[in-house]
């Protein structure tokens, strides 16, 4: 297997801003409420008629510019996302063709807030393997086309945005020990019905009374899901740290999933991680779903708290259940 670097990250959010108190005059919520419980401010949502194929482009051509790329250098492209613009054909068929990336295969990966992590796993042994010299990951969800803004539970958490990371073999002067490490993944479809959009596939295509029941907005189970996020991102942080031989103290950053601040507090003290090697933007952002990653990722780099060589551990719980955890030396 080739060692394999993660070369470039662009990131886009739309900017029409949703913050706590334009909420309340929607639902029966306060700023407070949705401030201690979940830590959001603000979250950001897109314009009527922009879809998630729009935010993924954004964002691709930023981490294409940084790298000095042209469309045609890419090999892949991965779109990680439960909003695809349409059930078929594929997000990353429709960003293909508006980047240009005339070279490129491609795919969706459905895996709700593991999926950037999922891909970013893929990619690697895409070109680790050898097969592939460019691949793109990118996470982008536009999660305010199915939330319910009269459903109080889940209105308050989400936001839409998206992210790119290029994916590139460590070229041979690059310091070998950079790039990605190691991976632990775990699905548990037992959770399903905790969290999910209920209609609109197979099971329950689109009818007047799958519309009138609201059967394709997300419905949460908060409480459930909350637990096996705490307990998870724990879990898989503890596992994948120890089959690795490193412990908390090797950690130079946590870029956990922006689900909940106190997930993500409670993970971090559970491992033993002061709240200046976690990066937390919830407040600004909100739950982006497959964007939250990247997101993070991109303001620890513009808040300079990234540099090459750091030890970099991703962490992902979300919607299945699925749940993932990634371990890099960020490499430039
Ligand atoms: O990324 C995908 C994975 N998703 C997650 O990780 C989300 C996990 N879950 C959560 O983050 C939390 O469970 C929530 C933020 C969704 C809810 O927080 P909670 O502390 O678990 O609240 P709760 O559901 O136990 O509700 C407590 C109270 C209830 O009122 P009663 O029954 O005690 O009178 C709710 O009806 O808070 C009420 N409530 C609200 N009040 C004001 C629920 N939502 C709201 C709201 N504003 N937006």
């Amino acid at each position: 297997m080739r060692k394999v670097k993660i070369s470039a990250l662009g990131c886009y959010t739309p900017q029409r801003v949703l913050n706590n108190f334009d909420l309340e005059k929607l639902v029966d919520t306060n700023n407070q409420w949705i401030l201690e419980r979940t830590g959001i401010s603000e979250r950001r949502i897109a314009d009527p008629g922009t879809a998630t194929s729009d935010l993924a482009v954004e964002a691709a051509k930023q981490a294409l510019a940084q790298r000095k790329l042209a469309p045609e250098d890419l090999d892949a492209i991965l779109v990680c996302t439960v909003t695809p613009d349409m059930l078929f054909p594929s997000t990353a068929c429709l960003v293909q063709k508006r980047l240009g990336a005339t070279h490129a295969w491609g795919f969706d990966l459905v895996a709700a807030c593991s999926g950037f992590l999922y891909g970013l796993t893929t990619g690697a042994h895409l070109v680790g393997a050898g097969t592939h010299d460019r691949v793109l990951i990118i996470g982008a969800d536009t999660m305010s086309r199915i939330i319910d803004y009269t459903d109080r539970g889940t209105c308050v958490l989400f936001g839409d945005g998206a992210g790119a990371m290029v994916l590139e073999p460590l070229a041979e002067n690059d310091d070998q020990r950079l790039g990605f490490i190691d991976f632990l993944g775990e699905i548990d479809g037992s959770g399903g019905d905790y969290l999910k959009m209920p209609a609109g596939g197979s099971r329950m295509p689109a009818t007047a009374e799958t519309v009138q029941k609201r059967l394709h907005f997300v419905h949460q189970d908060g409480q459930q899901v909350f637990r096996y996020a705490v307990r998870k991102m724990y879990e898989v942080c503890r596992d994948l740290l120890q089959r690795n031989g490193l412990s908390t103290r090797d950690v130079s950053l946590l870029i956990p999933h922006q689900a909940n601040r106190r997930i993500i507090t409670a993970t971090a003290e559970r491992l033993g991680l002061d709240c200046n090697r976690v990066v937390i933007n919830i407040d600004r952002f909100g739950n982006t779903t497959a964007g939250t990653i990247p997101l993070a990722t991109r303001d620890a780099i513009e808040a300079r708290r990234l540099s090459k060589g750091d030890l970099v551990l991703f962490a992902a719980v979300g919607a299945g259940y699925t749940v993932g955890a990634s371990l890099w030396r960020w490499a430039y």
